[in-house]
């Protein structure tokens, strides 16, 4: 892919194949799990054998998202999958863990409950201050650090070169989970991160009906290592996923502009409501991400959160609104709203709203959320 292209070309062209006359424009998922192996050994030539370790549709999906990362991708069939490979296969017994304390809580729970059976150790720290810890040399002897930023739900961002330089420097291998941000939102890779991971259920394919997850890298060691573990364990997605990833991510830079505009309007109305406080958006300005996300970020996205009085007003809120759909996850072309508290994994108050702002137009969802805003007022 043309490294100057921008972001809407690489949304659609990455991971294409030379046109060919009389070919579809894209190729159509290849429905196989065995293929026929003929007279010669199992893999002569490079062809297709059995598709948990690769499938046509899986790798003409994974250029596509190794081009958006500037890395190497092996697709997953959920994020948690991909941030399983991660820490179970970058960590042996004995190691220490490094994990964010404000991240996605499921991977706190991963770890927590799986990764600390097998003798490794996990310390956690909050996004904001693991910068600081990393500075401080608070990395010796740490063998893996993993960075969500921005951090789900509260929109810490922390400064990933800076944390890779003294991951680096201690000898510890560096992943971002770059789910909110996207790969068109942020380059972990180019940040100095080894390890790019995340949940493509999410904004990637953006259409809330997929689970997909990925890791990416430029080392060639570490995808070595990352494909024996995804063949052993098996988290391979089919070729319908694979297919349908490829498809949904072709719009990327569409639905991203329109979630960012939408979370830029979102943001001001519940600043200026009554009935929110502690708003968050890494792109507001004055939000305490604000000049780290400028700094390290290419683009916004939609995920905004806020806090209401409590989980009264929350059920009121959601009972008025027309546009804003309570559900968890984020990043699809509906707008989405989700009350943290609810899944018991987030350190956050009752009343705490993550904010997933689809691609309706600004001024339906702006008009809903004041009118809804209001009847959470009660
Ligand atoms: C930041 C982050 N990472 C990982 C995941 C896990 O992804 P999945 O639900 O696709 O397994 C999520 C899901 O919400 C997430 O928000």
């Amino acid at each position: 892919m043309t490294a100057t292209w921008g972001d809407g070309t690489r949304s659609v062209r990455a991971g294409d194949h030379p046109a060919v006359p009389g070919a579809p424009l894209r190729p159509s998922p290849v429905f196989a799990a065995p293929f026929h192996l003929g007279d010669q050994p199992p893999r002569t030539g490079g062809a297709d054998a059995y598709a948990r370790t690769e499938h046509p549709t899986l790798r003409d999906f994974e250029a596509a998202v190794g081009d958006l990362d500037g890395g190497q991708c092996l697709s997953f069939a959920t994020g948690m999958a991909a941030l399983a490979a991660v820490v179970m296969a970058c960590a042996d017994a004995g190691d220490r863990v490094l994990l964010p304390a404000d991240g996605y809580y499921a991977t706190r729970l991963l770890a927590a409950e799986e990764l600390t059976r097998f003798g490794v150790e996990v310390s956690y720290v909050a996004t904001p201050d693991v910068g600081e810890l990393a500075a401080g040399g608070g990395l010796d002897g740490v063998r893996l650090v993993l960075l969500e930023t921005p951090s789900n739900p509260q929109l810490d961002v922390c400064d990933i070169a800076a944390v890779a330089r003294a991951a680096r420097a201690a000898g510890a291998v560096v992943a971002v989970d770059n789910t909110t941000a996207t790969p068109l939102g942020q380059r972990p890779l180019e940040l100095g991160a080894h390890l790019t991971v995340a949940s493509d259920t999410k904004a990637l394919t953006g259409h809330s009906d997929l689970l997909l997850g990925h890791v990416s890298t430029s080392d060639d060691a570490l995808f070595a290592r990352l494909k024996s573990w995804r063949d052993r364990s098996g988290g391979t997605p089919g070729p319908f996923e694979a297919w349908l990833g490829h498809r949904s991510m072709s719009t990327l830079d569409l639905r991203l502009a329109r979630q960012g505009a939408n979370a830029a309007a979102v943001a001001e109305v519940l600043a200026a409501s009554p009935a929110v406080r502690g708003v968050r958006w890494p792109w507001r300005a004055g939000d305490p991400s604000f000049a780290l996300a400028q700094r390290q970020m290419l683009r916004p996205n939609g995920v905004v959160s806020a806090e209401l009085a409590d989980e009264a007003a929350v059920t009121r809120f959601l009972a008025a609104s027309r546009l804003w759909t309570a559900a968890t996850s984020f990043g699809g072309v509906h707008s989405t709203a989700d009350r943290r508290a609810q899944w018991g994994g987030d350190a956050v108050p009752p009343g705490f709203v993550r904010f997933s702002c689809g691609i309706e137009d600004t001024e339906d969802l702006v008009a809903d959320l004041s009118a809804a805003l209001s009847a959470a007022l009660g």
